[in-house]
């Protein structure tokens, strides 16, 4: 009489144990996390399911082990996890990303909460007024939608210049969050003018590597689009100094600027706000300290956009 153990040509515990030495030889940072989640992503089960199937001895069929080697070799060449899985964690939300969009990175969900936290304090302090924020280039939507679903009274702009970024951010308005409303745009033109002095916030995780400082990861090099790495300039805050002047010229009197930058450009950023238009220019530093967001407000006064 047949089991359903005959198809099983080797179970879960050993696959990992060996996904994990391989992803381990090819450099890969995370190889047992990395291998849980290829895992999980093929079989459909969510990250205790997995453990917990993987403990009590589950076999995997000949279509099943096909699918992860699949998996596993594209990892080993480097492709990044969220490619394979097809989605990024980002706060509260799981964001479709692939080929053509850049992976949000857990830092820039504290600029997300800077963002959120000015909105939630300008909502509770005049309750009558509507509440807008501005993401410039918003990539997947990450902060869009983040301040979207955790300010739901807040009114949300995205903007972004890469149409094929732009189709992915589509996608995840869509399933996300329909009232936030994006729009290809560069920074540099005069993108979402009828807004003017109307902001709240604007938030923006623009590119700001350096041309000369290639990263080292592959995941990085190979898969993120240059557009979203490379700032411009020999600093890399050509892009950077376009949010700030679209900022100045969008914020109402008051309103807040909340841009990411790299961990050697606080003093740089710091810069691009010039002292007549700009209060309380400040940076804020990531778990280990180091400079990683300006923030900056408005001045109150009435100054030439
Ligand atoms: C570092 S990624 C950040 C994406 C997203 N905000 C996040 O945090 O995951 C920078 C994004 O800015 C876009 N971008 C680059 N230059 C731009 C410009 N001049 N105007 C608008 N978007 C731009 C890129 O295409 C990319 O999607």
């Amino acid at each position: 009489m047949s089991t359903s153990h005959e198809n099983e040509l080797m179970d879960l515990q050993t696959w990992l144990r060996a996904a994990t030495g391989r992803l381990a030889e090819a450099g890969v940072p995370s190889p047992r996390a990395d291998g849980e989640h290829l895992a999980g992503h093929l079989l459909h089960l969510g990250r205790g399911e997995l453990v917990a199937a993987a403990v009590r001895g589950r076999g995997l069929d000949a279509g099943e082990l096909k699918g992860l080697e699949n998996l596993l070799v594209q990892r080993e060449q480097r492709v990044p996890l969220q490619h394979l899985t097809g989605t990024a964690v980002f706060r509260s939300l799981d964001l479709s990303v692939g080929p053509g969009v850049f992976i949000p990175r857990p830092e820039t969900e504290v600029v997300a909460g800077a963002a959120i936290d000015e909105l939630l304090r300008v909502i509770a302090a005049c309750s009558e007024a509507e509440a807008v924020a501005v993401d410039l280039c918003t990539g997947s939507g990450a902060i869009a939608l983040a301040v979207a679903v955790e300010v739901p009274a807040a009114t949300v702009l995205a903007v972004e210049r890469d149409p094929m970024a732009v189709a992915w951010a589509q996608r995840n308005v869509t399933a996300l969050a329909p009232r936030v409303v994006l729009s290809q745009g560069d920074v540099a033109d005069r993108i979402l003018d009828e807004w003017s002095g109307r902001i709240d916030v604007v938030v923006a995780n623009p590119p700001y590597i350096p041309q000369a400082m290639r990263p080292i990861d592959p995941e990085v090099h190979l898969h993120d689009p240059d557009l979203a790495l490379y700032g411009g300039g020999a600093d890399g805050l050509r892009v950077p100094a376009q949010v700030v002047s679209a900022a100045q010229r969008l914020l109402r009197p008051g309103g807040l600027l909340v841009m990411e930058h790299g961990d050697a450009q606080g003093a740089g950023a710091r810069r691009l706000c010039r002292a007549q238009i700009w209060d309380d220019v400040d940076t804020l530093q990531d778990l280990t300290g180091r400079d990683r967001v300006l923030v900056a407000r408005r001045t109150r006064d009435e100054v030439p956009r």
